[in-house]
């Protein structure tokens, strides 16, 4: 017998060491979540194993079991569940993951009929006629899986099953590890409740859910949308296969500032990128239809401005004009709302002086009137409780009146809808209408996904075991990482010399914190280190840590020092881990940790040529980098594919193609820093002309620039052509942009299009990326790039959201980078009639 289940104070863990080891926990009988152990080690009676926790994969907790002559003696803790020491006995019933095979084994596979829109609104009437008040409100709250109700100061301790039971949850996040724990937590709702409306399982899926695929800023520097189309659609296969239904993503939060901690989420700095970006996530995710059981419902979020949060501080004031906030931060949102996104997440901060959360002109006004969005609007975690820690709202129950005031239809992980809602109804304080309007869009969404129908069509356990972490999805995302790299100096040690032998060092050197944040995968001691990718790429070298990635401690200097000297290039990995990076990670200096640069600084007095590869979620500082290393190359965080990607780039077999997505300050001085800033009425050409817009103590140029990146070629623009030097409302101008290649190495461009208005009613920015693409071109040869602009690409809007595109002359740009030096400059006219 292998099986064991110790009843703990935390509650009940099963454990089940046969084969591959398994443990689960139970709140009761009829719910439970699976554990994943990893570094199982037996010897003798004795076995041990690590769980690394779902929220922050590098925080570890240890068991050790050890057999008796009637159990098993725990000690230890399981990550996230605390210590689980004591003793445990025999069990001879099914796992949960047995029982939901064989239960699913006697269900008849249910057809989802193809219902037009119509039909659904039908079916979605009939069952709302048929609910209480309390169910309605219910079906508004989403769960984060615990076992507490929550409003204001009173938490109290209430298992989710009897939440589930008493119709208090529609929705659920943070179950999503395994299938079998959402199949008993969908089953008991099913079961369990009058209507036995399933439940809508969502969970953060925002860079692969078991493939862990580049983060998001990273993808961002591919300029590749189809690619990253197809990243999400692989998302949406592996986590649709197991069980979920939504995911929190694409986050659209335009960046400019990389203090803040969740740049690496963000798609860029620029509107237009961030655009191609939102749709192609959406569609990724959704695929043509809802209904497929292969995709998930997106949610674009932060709705709207979180990450203008003033110094980079996360949740911290915004302040954004209506210019600003249309021409910049809502761009993204309308690309994916045209795209059909099924769902918005509201900011956790504040806009114009009322928290989002409860702002009826940001939600109601903009989000559902200006752009349109139909869907399921959700709030941030806890953000309805946050709206009184603003210092809005008379009381709890003023705060709910406000929040569904704003059309939020569903609240996230607090319960202040199921407790003051039905009394404000009843009071005649808040329309019934108003709760009907929300749970009609929750269920319509509930409906289009299918679950109404199967609410188990999204577990399919063999599917998932056959597709997830497979050969063909580690290959796409190892494809997305190379095209992620960007290669930020090369002075010619790039690529490696064959036979020429390597110092590999670093504390990123054969780390396998190479996912990034927001990534629960169960594959991460998989993912493939760079030293395992030199390995595999046949590259000459050696290896040394030198030093852990923050301890202050030197205890590998030396030896590097050594090891160096023996070689004839160093490769130095340096970065930040994932855990300084994502949600509440703002740093006042978003720099590589000191010891590190005392590292790198000791190992520069070898005087070997040096290549620095950075592992990071963010721009960093990096100035002395730049300045003293031979070559820098950006690689983020890049997933479970990381070191063969970096490796492929090191040795030569793959040229670098990625571009910046974002400016890199030189200073944190010069942040907020970005390519598309407008001239100002005393602009600085780089000169010390004292009343000019700049700085007394450093320039105002990044150190590098958004679409900047290096190749193994080189390359520049040959030559810009226009079909026609002027165009009116209904015509296109085809710009035709040659690239040469007049060095020795095939490669791949990514060539960009910007325009400049001036003379204008409205200021315009410097310069606007309006198109880009990819272009392979030979060694020594050519490639010629068509683009296509019309009034769409030179339209803008007013701080009233109005659309227009403005009569005159338009500066045209094309190159590999938005820096003026790589770029070639034309004109055309525009004009109305
Ligand atoms: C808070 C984050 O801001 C949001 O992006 C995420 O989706 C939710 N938590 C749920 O995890």
């Amino acid at each position: 017998m292998n099986r064991y289940l110790l009843n703990s104070a935390q509650g009940e863990f099963l454990f089940v060491l046969e084969g591959e080891p398994e443990a689960y926990f139970a709140i009761d009988k009829s719910c439970s979540y699976k554990i994943i152990p990893h570094h199982v080690k037996r010897e003798g009676n004795e076995i041990s194993f690590v769980t690394s926790s779902f929220m922050d994969a590098t925080l570890f907790a240890e068991l050790t079991m050890e057999e008796t002559a009637d159990g098993m003696e725990c000690k230890g803790a399981i990550a996230d569940y605390g210590d689980v020491s004591g003793k445990a006995d025999f069990y001879d019933g099914m796992t949960p993951y047995e029982e939901m095979m064989e239960s699913r084994k006697k269900k008849t596979v249910v057809a989802i009929p193809k219902r037009s829109e119509e039909e659904i609104q039908e079916k979605v009437e009939e069952l709302l006629g048929k609910m209480t008040l309390k169910e309605k409100i219910g079906q508004m709250s989403q769960s984060s899986g615990e076992d507490v109700s929550e409003i204001g100061d009173k938490i109290e301790g209430k298992p989710m099953v009897e939440q589930i039971k008493e119709g208090e949850v529609g929705s659920i996040i943070y179950i999503g590890y395994s299938p079998e724990t959402i199949y008993t937590y969908q089953k008991y709702a099913v079961e369990n409740t009058r209507l036995g409306i399933p439940l809508l399982v969502c969970q953060d899926v925002i860079h692969g859910f078991q493939t862990i695929f580049p983060i998001p800023i990273a993808q961002s520097c591919s300029f590749d949308p189809e690619l990253i189309r197809k990243g999400a659609s692989i998302a949406a296969k592996e986590a649709s296969s197991a069980g979920i239904m939504c995911a929190f993503a694409p986050m659209l939060d335009m960046v400019r500032d990389s203090r803040w901690g969740r740049v690496c989420e963000a798609p860029g700095e620029d509107p237009y990128l961030g655009g191609q970006i939102a749709e192609a996530v959406v569609k990724g995710y959704q695929g043509d239809s809802l209904s497929e059981e292969e995709t998930v419902a997106a949610c674009l979020k932060h709705f709207v401005g979180y990450s203008a949060c003033e110094a980079g501080r996360d949740y911290n004031t915004t302040e954004i004009s209506d210019y600003t906030l249309h021409n910049m931060y809502l761009p993204a949102f309308r690309k994916g709302i045209v795209a059909h996104a099924a769902m918005v997440m509201s900011a956790f901060t504040f806009l114009n002086g009322r928290p989002v959360t409860a702002n009826r002109e940001i939600l109601y006004d903009l989000l559902r009137g200006h752009l349109g969005f139909g869907g399921v609007v959700i709030t941030d975690y806890a953000a309805v409780k946050e709206v009184g820690v603003h210092g809005c709202g008379k009381d709890n129950a003023d705060v709910v009146k406000q929040v569904l005031d704003a059309s939020v239809d569903m609240e996230m992980a607090t319960s202040y809808y199921n407790y003051c809602l039905e009394e404000l109804v009843k009071q005649g304080l808040v329309p019934e209408t108003a709760i009907d309007d929300a749970v009609r869009r929750i269920l319509t969404l509930k409906y289009r996904l299918g679950i109404m129908d199967d609410p188990y069509r999204y577990i399919r356990p063999e599917e998932a075991e056959a597709l997830i972490y497979s050969e063909e999805h580690l290959k796409v995302s190892e494809k997305m990482a190379e095209e992620s790299i960007v290669l930020l100096k090369n002075n010619g040690v790039l690529p490696l010399q064959k036979g020429k032998m390597a110092a590999l060092i670093g504390p990123f050197a054969d780390s396998k914190d190479m996912l990034g944040a927001w990534q629960f995968s169960n594959y991460g001691e998989k993912s493939v280190t760079i030293k395992e990718g030199m390995e595999a790429e046949g590259i000459t070298f050696q290896y040394e840590q030198g030093c852990f990635p923050e301890e202050e401690t030197e205890h590998g200097f030396e030896r590097a020092y050594a090891l160096a000297m023996q070689s004839d290039v160093i490769i130095l990995s340096l970065g930040e881990t994932s855990g300084t990076t994502g949600e509440a990670t703002s740093k006042c200096n978003p720099c590589i940790p000191d010891v590190q640069m005392r590292l790198f600084e000791k190992l520069k007095e070898t005087k070997k040529p040096m290549v620095v590869t950075l592992t990071n979620g963010r721009p960093l500082l990096i100035e002395a980098i730049d300045a003293q290393a031979d070559a820098v190359v950006e690689t983020w965080f890049l997933g479970a594919q990381a070191g063969h990607a970096i490796a492929g780039v090191l040795s030569g077999r793959i040229s670098p193609s990625g571009k910046l997505s974002m400016s890199f300050p030189r200073q944190a001085g010069q942040i907020p820093v970005y390519y598309n800033h407008y001239n100002t009425g005393r602009p600085n050409f780089g000169t010390n002309d004292r009343f000019t817009s700049r700085f007394l103590d450093e320039t105002n140029a990044p150190l590098y620039a958004f679409g900047y990146g290096l190749t193994y070629g080189k390359t520049g623009v040959a030559n810009v052509r226009l079909s026609k030097n002027q165009i009116t409302r209904d015509e296109k101008l085809s710009v035709y942009v040659t690239i040469e290649n007049t060095g020795s190495n095939a490669c791949t461009e990514v060539v960009q299009l910007y325009i400049r208005k001036k003379n204008s009613m409205y200021v315009r920015p410097v310069k606007e990326l309006k198109k880009f693409e990819r272009a392979d071109i030979p060694a020594e040869g050519t490639a010629a790039v068509l683009f296509e602009i019309g009034r769409e690409e030179l339209s803008f809007y007013t701080p009233k959201g109005e659309c227009m595109a403005e009569d005159g002359v338009y500066e045209l740009m094309a190159g590999c980078s938005s820096r003026e030096e790589d770029l070639k400059e034309t004109s055309f006219i525009y004009h109305q009639i």
